[in-house]
Protein backbone atom coordinates (compact mmCIF):
# COMPACT_ATOMS: atom_id res chain seq x y z
CA UNK A 1 0.00 0.00 0.00
CA UNK A 2 1.40 3.51 -0.97
CA UNK A 3 2.43 5.77 1.98
CA UNK A 4 -0.87 7.96 2.65
CA UNK A 5 1.56 11.04 2.47
CA UNK A 6 3.45 10.83 -0.82
CA UNK A 7 1.52 12.96 -2.49
CA UNK A 8 2.04 15.54 -0.01
CA UNK A 9 5.90 14.95 -0.40
CA UNK A 10 5.36 15.25 -4.20
CA UNK A 11 3.84 18.12 -3.71
CA UNK A 12 6.58 19.48 -1.10
CA UNK A 13 9.31 18.59 -3.96
CA UNK A 14 7.17 20.63 -6.67
CA UNK A 15 7.03 23.35 -4.05
CA UNK A 16 10.82 22.97 -3.00
CA UNK A 17 11.51 23.63 -7.14
CA UNK A 18 9.66 26.52 -7.50
CA UNK A 19 11.55 27.80 -4.53
CA UNK A 20 15.08 27.02 -5.63
CA UNK A 21 14.41 28.85 -9.30
CA UNK A 22 13.21 32.08 -7.43
CA UNK A 23 16.12 32.04 -4.80
CA UNK A 24 19.13 30.94 -7.13
CA UNK A 25 17.76 33.49 -9.22
CA UNK A 26 18.69 36.59 -6.74
CA UNK A 27 21.65 34.87 -4.74
CA UNK A 28 24.77 36.95 -5.23
CA UNK A 29 22.74 39.57 -7.03
CA UNK A 30 24.27 43.09 -6.34
CA UNK A 31 20.76 45.00 -6.38
CA UNK A 32 18.95 42.66 -3.68
CA UNK A 33 16.89 44.25 -1.61
CA UNK A 34 17.58 43.47 1.81
CA UNK A 35 15.82 44.88 4.77
CA UNK A 36 16.13 45.08 8.90
CA UNK A 37 13.27 43.52 10.88
CA UNK A 38 12.41 44.62 14.09
CA UNK A 39 14.53 42.00 16.31
CA UNK A 40 17.69 43.17 14.03
CA UNK A 41 17.25 40.14 11.81
CA UNK A 42 17.84 40.67 7.90
CA UNK A 43 14.91 39.62 5.49
CA UNK A 44 14.87 40.17 1.47
CA UNK A 45 12.98 40.11 -1.16
CA UNK A 46 13.78 36.50 -1.85
CA UNK A 47 12.09 35.33 1.55
CA UNK A 48 9.53 37.16 0.84
CA UNK A 49 8.91 35.58 -2.77
CA UNK A 50 9.44 32.34 -2.09
CA UNK A 51 7.08 32.16 0.75
CA UNK A 52 4.29 34.51 -1.33
CA UNK A 53 4.80 31.49 -3.94
CA UNK A 54 4.56 28.44 -1.68
CA UNK A 55 1.73 30.16 -0.03
CA UNK A 56 -0.06 30.36 -3.77
CA UNK A 57 0.82 27.05 -4.83
CA UNK A 58 -0.45 25.88 -1.37
CA UNK A 59 -4.07 27.68 -1.67
CA UNK A 60 -4.73 25.82 -5.14
CA UNK A 61 -3.37 22.52 -4.39
CA UNK A 62 -4.45 21.97 -0.82
CA UNK A 63 -6.72 24.84 0.28
CA UNK A 64 -8.29 23.46 2.78
CA UNK A 65 -5.05 23.27 4.94
CA UNK A 66 -3.64 26.04 7.28
CA UNK A 67 -0.13 27.49 6.18
CA UNK A 68 2.46 28.92 8.48
CA UNK A 69 5.30 30.79 7.59
CA UNK A 70 8.03 32.98 8.61
CA UNK A 71 7.51 36.03 6.80
CA UNK A 72 3.47 36.05 6.70
CA UNK A 73 2.36 34.31 9.68
CA UNK A 74 -0.43 31.95 9.72
CA UNK A 75 -3.17 31.66 7.37
CA UNK A 76 -6.50 29.56 7.91
CA UNK A 77 -7.70 26.97 5.70
CA UNK A 78 -10.89 26.83 4.60
CA UNK A 79 -11.63 23.06 6.67
CA UNK A 80 -13.31 23.98 9.53
CA UNK A 81 -11.19 21.37 11.66
CA UNK A 82 -7.76 21.98 9.99
CA UNK A 83 -5.92 19.18 11.28
CA UNK A 84 -3.22 19.93 8.66
CA UNK A 85 -0.58 22.67 8.75
CA UNK A 86 2.06 23.02 6.29
CA UNK A 87 5.17 24.89 7.84
CA UNK A 88 7.63 26.88 5.34
CA UNK A 89 10.83 29.05 6.17
CA UNK A 90 11.41 30.19 2.85
CA UNK A 91 15.47 30.52 3.46
CA UNK A 92 16.73 29.75 6.41
CA UNK A 93 19.94 31.11 6.88
CA UNK A 94 19.16 34.37 5.37
CA UNK A 95 22.23 36.06 6.85
CA UNK A 96 24.55 33.82 4.74
CA UNK A 97 22.34 34.20 1.66
CA UNK A 98 22.93 38.02 2.16
CA UNK A 99 26.79 37.59 2.19
CA UNK A 100 27.00 35.46 -0.80
CA UNK A 101 27.70 32.13 1.26
CA UNK A 102 25.76 29.23 -0.37
CA UNK A 103 24.43 27.53 3.21
CA UNK A 104 21.08 28.66 2.89
CA UNK A 105 17.99 26.39 2.34
CA UNK A 106 14.01 26.49 1.97
CA UNK A 107 12.21 24.35 4.70
CA UNK A 108 8.79 22.93 4.13
CA UNK A 109 6.88 20.67 6.87
CA UNK A 110 3.56 19.07 6.78
CA UNK A 111 2.05 18.63 10.04
CA UNK A 112 -0.81 16.51 10.50
CA UNK A 113 -3.01 16.76 14.01
CA UNK A 114 0.04 17.53 15.86
CA UNK A 115 2.54 15.07 14.17
CA UNK A 116 5.48 16.67 11.47
CA UNK A 117 4.62 14.02 8.56
CA UNK A 118 6.74 15.31 5.67
CA UNK A 119 9.99 17.43 5.76
CA UNK A 120 11.70 18.74 2.55
CA UNK A 121 14.85 20.96 2.72
CA UNK A 122 16.35 22.23 0.11
CA UNK A 123 19.66 24.26 -0.45
CA UNK A 124 20.22 24.88 -4.32
CA UNK A 125 23.20 26.54 -3.39
CA UNK A 126 24.62 23.47 -2.31
CA UNK A 127 23.17 21.51 -4.70
CA UNK A 128 21.52 19.43 -1.83
CA UNK A 129 18.03 18.19 -1.20
CA UNK A 130 16.95 16.33 1.51
CA UNK A 131 13.48 14.92 2.88
CA UNK A 132 11.38 12.18 4.96
CA UNK A 133 8.22 11.18 4.76
CA UNK A 134 6.37 9.59 8.04
CA UNK A 135 7.34 5.39 8.01
CA UNK A 136 9.74 6.03 4.72
CA UNK A 137 13.09 6.59 6.35
CA UNK A 138 15.27 9.66 5.05
CA UNK A 139 16.66 10.47 1.62
CA UNK A 140 18.81 12.49 -0.23
CA UNK A 141 19.26 13.73 -4.15
CA UNK A 142 19.48 16.24 -6.45
CA UNK A 143 15.65 15.90 -7.07
CA UNK A 144 12.92 12.89 -6.01
CA UNK A 145 13.92 10.56 -9.01
CA UNK A 146 17.59 10.62 -8.14
CA UNK A 147 17.58 9.57 -4.31
CA UNK A 148 19.50 7.33 -1.98
CA UNK A 149 18.69 6.77 1.92
CA UNK A 150 20.69 8.21 4.69
CA UNK A 151 21.06 7.55 8.36
CA UNK A 152 22.86 8.62 11.14
CA UNK A 153 26.47 7.68 12.74
CA UNK A 154 27.01 4.51 14.96
CA UNK A 155 29.09 6.12 17.17
CA UNK A 156 28.83 5.97 21.08
CA UNK A 157 30.68 7.67 23.03
CA UNK A 158 30.90 11.73 23.56
CA UNK A 159 34.67 11.52 22.94
CA UNK A 160 34.18 10.10 19.77
CA UNK A 161 31.62 12.26 18.36
CA UNK A 162 31.70 15.48 16.04
CA UNK A 163 29.20 18.23 17.37
CA UNK A 164 28.20 21.06 15.16
CA UNK A 165 26.67 24.14 17.30
CA UNK A 166 25.24 27.61 16.66
CA UNK A 167 25.90 29.91 19.63
CA UNK A 168 24.10 32.44 18.14
CA UNK A 169 22.17 34.66 20.18
CA UNK A 170 23.73 33.02 22.73
CA UNK A 171 23.64 29.88 25.13
CA UNK A 172 23.83 32.21 27.65
CA UNK A 173 20.78 33.77 27.17
CA UNK A 174 19.14 30.40 28.38
CA UNK A 175 21.19 30.10 31.71
CA UNK A 176 23.52 27.27 29.69
CA UNK A 177 26.86 28.34 28.79
CA UNK A 178 28.59 26.25 31.61
CA UNK A 179 26.85 23.16 30.59
CA UNK A 180 27.48 23.93 26.94
CA UNK A 181 30.80 25.08 27.13
CA UNK A 182 31.46 21.61 29.31
CA UNK A 183 29.82 19.98 25.95
CA UNK A 184 31.86 21.41 24.14
CA UNK A 185 35.30 20.21 25.63
CA UNK A 186 33.97 16.25 26.13
CA UNK A 187 33.16 16.30 22.12
CA UNK A 188 35.96 14.82 19.85
CA UNK A 189 35.61 18.25 17.06
CA UNK A 190 33.21 20.60 17.22
CA UNK A 191 32.42 22.79 14.31
CA UNK A 192 29.27 25.47 13.67
CA UNK A 193 28.38 24.37 10.24
CA UNK A 194 25.07 26.50 11.25
CA UNK A 195 21.34 26.83 10.79
CA UNK A 196 19.64 23.63 8.84
CA UNK A 197 22.84 22.54 7.74
CA UNK A 198 23.97 20.92 11.16
CA UNK A 199 21.05 19.18 11.37
CA UNK A 200 21.21 17.02 7.88
CA UNK A 201 24.67 16.20 8.61
CA UNK A 202 23.52 14.70 11.44
CA UNK A 203 20.60 12.87 9.06
CA UNK A 204 23.16 11.71 7.20
CA UNK A 205 25.79 10.73 9.57
CA UNK A 206 28.59 12.59 8.48
CA UNK A 207 27.94 14.88 12.18
CA UNK A 208 26.93 13.40 15.32
CA UNK A 209 25.59 16.09 17.42
CA UNK A 210 23.70 19.25 16.14
CA UNK A 211 22.45 22.07 18.79
CA UNK A 212 21.30 25.37 18.32
CA UNK A 213 19.94 27.45 21.53
CA UNK A 214 16.90 29.69 20.25
CA UNK A 215 14.91 28.94 17.11
CA UNK A 216 11.17 28.80 16.12
CA UNK A 217 8.57 26.17 14.68
CA UNK A 218 9.73 27.07 11.01
CA UNK A 219 12.79 25.93 12.03
CA UNK A 220 12.54 22.78 13.37
CA UNK A 221 9.69 21.52 11.98
CA UNK A 222 11.68 20.09 8.64
CA UNK A 223 14.39 19.08 10.53
CA UNK A 224 13.14 17.25 12.82
CA UNK A 225 11.35 14.34 10.93
CA UNK A 226 14.39 13.82 8.55
CA UNK A 227 16.38 13.49 11.18
CA UNK A 228 13.93 11.02 12.96
CA UNK A 229 13.37 9.02 9.92
CA UNK A 230 17.38 8.82 9.30
CA UNK A 231 17.45 6.91 12.96
CA UNK A 232 18.28 9.71 15.17
CA UNK A 233 16.66 11.76 18.21
CA UNK A 234 14.99 15.58 18.01
CA UNK A 235 14.61 17.11 21.27
CA UNK A 236 14.17 20.53 22.94
CA UNK A 237 16.38 21.22 25.81
CA UNK A 238 14.32 20.17 28.40
CA UNK A 239 13.75 16.74 26.40
CA UNK A 240 10.55 17.21 24.71
CA UNK A 241 10.03 15.05 21.42
CA UNK A 242 9.06 17.17 18.40
CA UNK A 243 9.75 20.93 17.21
CA UNK A 244 7.41 22.65 19.59
CA UNK A 245 10.40 23.72 21.96
CA UNK A 246 12.49 26.74 21.70
CA UNK A 247 15.36 25.02 20.58
CA UNK A 248 16.95 21.76 19.32
CA UNK A 249 19.23 19.06 19.99
CA UNK A 250 19.92 16.62 17.42
CA UNK A 251 21.97 13.70 18.05
CA UNK A 252 22.55 10.10 16.32
CA UNK A 253 19.51 8.79 19.14
CA UNK A 254 23.21 6.76 20.48
CA UNK A 255 24.69 9.53 22.45
CA UNK A 256 21.03 11.46 22.95
CA UNK A 257 21.04 10.95 26.71
CA UNK A 258 24.85 11.92 27.04
CA UNK A 259 24.00 15.15 25.59
CA UNK A 260 21.07 15.68 27.38
CA UNK A 261 22.89 15.12 30.83
CA UNK A 262 25.06 17.97 30.13
CA UNK A 263 22.77 20.41 28.37
CA UNK A 264 19.19 19.80 29.91
CA UNK A 265 16.54 19.99 32.31
CA UNK A 266 16.56 17.37 34.68
CA UNK A 267 15.29 17.31 38.52
CA UNK A 268 18.03 17.83 40.55
CA UNK A 269 19.96 19.58 37.67
CA UNK A 270 21.16 22.41 39.81
CA UNK A 271 22.47 20.03 42.38
CA UNK A 272 24.40 18.34 39.90
CA UNK A 273 25.85 21.53 38.74
CA UNK A 274 26.47 23.67 41.68
CA UNK A 275 29.25 23.12 43.82
CA UNK A 276 29.11 24.15 47.62
CA UNK A 277 30.55 27.73 47.03
CA UNK A 278 27.83 28.00 44.56
CA UNK A 279 29.73 28.18 40.99
CA UNK A 280 28.91 25.96 38.21
CA UNK A 281 30.94 22.71 38.07
CA UNK A 282 32.70 21.74 34.96
CA UNK A 283 30.61 18.15 33.86
CA UNK A 284 28.08 16.48 35.52
CA UNK A 285 28.98 13.97 38.28
C1 LIG B 1 17.79 31.65 11.70
C2 LIG B 1 18.73 30.49 11.58
C3 LIG B 1 19.80 30.58 12.65
C4 LIG B 1 19.21 30.65 14.05
C5 LIG B 1 18.22 31.78 14.15
C6 LIG B 1 17.16 31.64 13.06
P1 LIG B 1 16.59 32.56 9.46
O1 LIG B 1 16.78 31.51 10.70
O2 LIG B 1 18.05 29.25 11.70
O3 LIG B 1 20.62 29.44 12.60
O4 LIG B 1 20.25 30.83 14.98
O5 LIG B 1 17.61 31.77 15.41
O6 LIG B 1 16.25 32.71 13.16
O7 LIG B 1 16.13 33.84 10.06
O8 LIG B 1 17.85 32.65 8.72
O9 LIG B 1 15.48 31.87 8.74
CA1 LIG C 1 14.53 35.31 9.55
CA1 LIG D 1 15.15 29.94 9.93
CA1 LIG E 1 13.94 32.38 7.27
Amino acid sequence: MANPYLDDLRLAHVLADSADNLSMDRFGALDLEVSTKPDMTYVTESDRAVEDAIRRTLKTSRGRDIVLGEESGEIEGTSENAERRWIVDPIDGTSNFVRGVPVWATLIALEEAGEIVVGCVSAPALGRRWWAMKGDGAHTGKSFRQTRPIHVSAVRELTAASMSYSSAPSWDQINRQGEFDALLRQCWRTRAYGDFWSYMLVAEGAVDIAAEPELNLWDMAALDIIVREAGGQFTSLAGEPGPWGANAIATNGRLHDAVMAYLGHFPDHDSVWADESGDSADEPV
